[in-house]
């Protein structure tokens, strides 16, 4: 993978990755993370796409916006990526908050999206529990407890038997995500508390969905991503055993194979 970088008057400053040929394949990482999520990923699938993998703003090496982040402006920072690469239409693949990133994404540019993976991620708004939360924990950032915030947080997304056997995953993991300053953090909440239902984005869309399911996922829970798996029109579902939040990580062979699938169908081959 190469990486490259663009800009704008909106955006300072975008990183990302490119590499493979062929149809295009978008990866949009999540929260706390950059685009090196899918390191273990990108050179099994491309082997078979043209892959990007954008840092959104604020993550990995791209300029950090507004504290007022919101989820219309990341995806417009991917615009300007696949602009920059004269990608017009490209599959997407977000894991949580990229996914949430997606979907504004595909409000914004319909024609854009050949088909989208919804990686750990729903398609609904935060419920009022979850926006208080969010705001008890920009609190607790603003008042210098980032690294307890992202501490407490992180291990949780990966499943009991990957936490106990790779605690040297995790450990990069925080350590990664004690990097990014919290003013960062506070804007890509702020994106998140804010982003509206988009349910109708994959109803009225002309794409098939496929949703990527961690059984022991308490963010994106199997139970609530499988209930928004009949809203689009063509819905592709795969449960990964023995996973929570982060296949790329838990389960990479899977998610290539997976996503390898789903992508192929989206563009025919
Ligand atoms: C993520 O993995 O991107 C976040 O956990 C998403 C969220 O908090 O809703």
């Amino acid at each position: 993978m190469e990486v490259k970088q663009t800009s704008s008057i909106d955006f300072p400053k975008l990183n990302y990755w490119a590499g493979g040929k062929g149809n295009a394949l978008v990866l949009l990482h999540g929260f706390p993370q950059s685009g090196a999520l899918w390191s273990r990923v990108w050179e099994g699938l491309s082997n078979h796409f043209r892959v990007i993998i954008p840092d959104l703003p604020g993550a990995g090496d791209s300029a950090f916006v507004s504290r007022e982040m919101r989820m219309e402006q990341m995806a417009d920072s991917v615009k300007l990526v696949l602009d920059t690469e004269n990608i017009s239409t490209a599959v997407f693949a977000g894991h949580s908050m990229g996914g949430y990133t997606a979907l504004a994404f595909a409000e914004l540019y319909p024609r854009s999206v050949i088909g989208l993976s919804m990686v750990h991620s729903v398609c609904d708004a935060d419920s009022e529990e979850k926006k208080e939360n969010r705001r008890k924990a920009i609190s607790l950032i603003d008042k210098g407890g980032k690294d307890a915030f992202v501490k407490q947080m992180i291990p949780g997304l990966f499943s009991a038997r990957f936490r106990e056997k790779y605690k040297d995953v995790i450990e990069k993991q925080i350590q990664e995500a004690c990097k990014v300053p919290g003013d960062n953090l506070v804007a890509f909440y702020n994106a998140m508390i804010n982003r509206p239902d988009r349910r109708k984005v994959l109803k009225d869309g002309h794409f098939p969905v496929q949703w990527i399911i961690g059984k022991e996922d308490s963010i994106a829970s199997p139970e609530k991503v499988m209930n928004q798996s009949i809203v689009a029109n063509v819905n592709f579902v795969n449960v990964y055993d023995a996973c929570a939040h982060m296949s790329m990580l838990e389960q990479p062979v899977e998610l290539v194979k997976d996503l390898t699938y789903f992508v192929k169908y989206c563009y025919k081959m």
